[in-house]
């Protein structure tokens, strides 16, 4: 039987940590798969001479396209420019690839997965969402008898670390960027974790997949962690919730959907309360099976690595063999609901002088609020949670008072 010969593109903490992974556990992956394979290319443009995996260390894209014995391909790079190219010219090719590029299944999940089908192959992307928790295949397959009314959950890593950082142990919110940075967790550039577009793109993916229709980020609203301040974990602390940046996409009515990633206060008896550190959980919600939470590390190297190495074998066992996962795209965002238009309790903490006074009429215009207390509250402050109701009413209340107070935080409540 002819021998299962893949390639890694990229050597960075998810590359190596595929390379590692695949290479520690050969014997165990040659007896799933029923015949030997091996990592027979790196791709990388730096040079890594101390390397166990030197000899295997390439430059040349084109080596890995032309060699028909190169079955698949992890696309470990990143980002939209070479890796879609790369990844277009090997499904082309009739090879599958695997990949932990949420940046590009969001962007071009749809193309690439067609492209995949049309060839024959497969272009799977489990690592994308949640690092080393099985979310993709589950909601593809085990819960596929679902009508799935909603998917929600903590899908950042890094950011979840630096709230736990600084909210557990007092840490600065610089402090626990960087240390997230050197275990391995943040992206490239940080920002697209810490303003919530890293987990955009993650609620996208989870979003097409459930419902069959591209989501494209730049539909989805979205808002990071930097504006939370320790006044305001203070108070969701006394409200009895944790403030987590979570991501969600629902069934609204028959046929539209809302989707956002934001900050919300959590209650503590919600089980995404407790889930700290570099650790995601995903929850979701299905007609038949109620709920599911599934749980585990959202980033770092080898737990990434290990949905990379997981989706690598699943090619080589099926080589030839598509396995259904696709969804339409979308020419128009008209199935989103805006995010304005979503019925949401919020949580808003308004500088005003003499709050007192404003307590009474303030409940009156949302008709009923429930007021948080701290220690030595200031005399001009109020914090408080809003009924349910849609966020452009709680917009419109909020201008009634906006003469005479300042809005210092609105965040959402789950
Ligand atoms: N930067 C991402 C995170 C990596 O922190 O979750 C995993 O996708």
């Amino acid at each position: 039987m002819a021998k299962g010969n893949v390639a890694v593109i990229g050597y960075g903490v998810v590359g190596s940590g595929t390379v590692e992974l695949f290479e520690k556990n050969l014997e165990s992956i040659n007896g799933k798969i029923g015949r030997e394979c091996d990592i027979k290319y790196i791709l990388d443009l730096r040079d890594f001479p101390d390397s166990p995996y030197a000899d295997r260390m390439i430059k040349d894209f084109d080596t890995i396209l032309n060699d028909p014995d190169i079955e698949v391909v992890a696309e470990v790079v990143g980002g939209k420019t070479f890796a879609y190219d790369y990844t277009k010219k090997l499904l082309s090719a009739g090879k599958s690839v695997v990949t932990s590029n949420k940046e590009l299944v969001a962007a071009k999940g749809a193309e690439l997965l067609k492209i995949a089908r049309e060839n024959n192959c497969n272009y799977l992307f489990e690592a994308s969402v949640g690092g080393g928790i099985p979310i993709i295949r589950p909601l593809n397959k085990c819960l596929a008898g679902n009508d799935i009314l909603q998917v929600c959950g903590i899908l950042n890593g890094t950011t979840n670390f630096i709230l736990t950082k600084m909210i557990r142990e007092g840490m600065s919110f610089d402090d626990a960027l960087a240390l997230a940075q050197k275990n391995g967790y943040a992206e490239a550039d940080p920002t697209a974790d810490v303003e919530g577009i890293d987990a955009q793109r993650k609620i996208c993916i989870l979003g097409s997949l459930v419902y069959g229709r591209h989501i494209y980020p730049e539909w989805v609203h979205h808002s990071g962690i930097t504006g939370i301040t320790t006044d305001d974990v203070e108070y969701a602390e006394n409200a009895g919730y944790s403030i987590k940046l979570i991501g969600s996409v629902n069934k609204i009515g028959d046929d539209k959907l809302g989707c956002m990633v934001c900050p919300r206060l959590v209650p503590k008896s919600n089980l995404l309360a407790s889930v700290d550190d570099v650790y995601n959980a995903i929850s979701v919600t299905g007609d038949g099976v109620g709920d599911v939470l599934f749980y585990g590390r959202g980033a770092g190297k080898l737990p990434t690595a290990s949905a990379v190495v997981g989706d690598m074998i699943d090619c080589l066992k099926h080589r030839h063999t598509v396995l259904a996962m696709s969804w339409e795209d979308s020419d128009s965002n008209d199935f989103l609901v805006p995010y304005k238009q979503i019925e949401t309790a919020m949580y808003v903490r308004v500088k005003i002088a003499d709050a007192e006074q404003y307590k009474a009429k303030l409940s009156d215009m949302f008709g009923g609020l429930i007021f948080i207390e701290r220690a030595n509250r200031s005399s001009d402050e109020l914090a408080f949670i809003t009924p349910v109701i849609k966020e452009a009413d709680i917009d419109e209340g909020l201008k009634k008072i906006a003469a005479a107070a300042e809005i210092a935080s609105k965040i959402r409540v789950l």
